[in-house]
């Protein structure tokens, strides 16, 4: 298995270890996007869009400040909440639409975060590195989304909005 290979499950390892205790969601959003931030290199920002009756809403992350409101269908994670799928964008600066809240940034991974059949948040991770996410981050990432979503009761959070 590969250095990175290794990285990334110990990274998933340490999140099921973490969380499993708790299932508040915004603690174990603002936790999740800390461990992101503080296992995975190359990182400018990483963290979460709640979805708010009808648009992404900033929610807990590392990094800079960013925006506050996404549209559905906008940039890389209204586009992700729509079509309900992980946008890999190895170069931000040719995708139609990306939305610069960090001039930083080259590269991006949005995860929709699923939950009885509807997309409640997205995970948003940024590099300042072009083409800095690839397969391998896709899985691993996937999975930690799954993780999370297993250990925390995102239900109190779809009551509230
Ligand atoms: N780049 C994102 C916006 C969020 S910030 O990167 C934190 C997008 O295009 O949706």
């Amino acid at each position: 298995m590969s250095k990175k290979e290794e990285k990334l499950k110990e990274m998933n390892r340490a999140l099921k270890a973490l969380i499993e205790p708790e299932g508040d969601w915004l603690a174990n959003m603002a936790n999740s996007s800390a461990i992101l931030f503080e296992m995975m290199d190359d990182l400018n920002w990483a963290g979460f869009y709640i979805w708010k009756k009808d648009q992404l809403v900033l929610g807990p992350f590392q990094g800079k400040t960013a925006c506050v409101r996404i549209d559905e269908d906008k940039g890389v994670c209204g586009t992700a909440y729509s079509q309900r799928k992980i946008m890999l964008v190895e170069d931000v600066q040719k995708f139609p639409g990306h939305i610069a809240c960090d001039p930083d940034s080259r590269s991006e991974i949005v995860l929709p975060i699923i939950v009885g059949g509807e997309v409640i948040a997205v995970l948003d991770i940024d590099s300042p590195q072009k083409a800095r996410f690839d397969e391998l981050d896709r899985k691993y990432l996937k999975e930690f989304v799954d993780i999370l979503v297993d250990e925390t009761n995102f239900l109190q959070l779809m009551e509230k909005f």
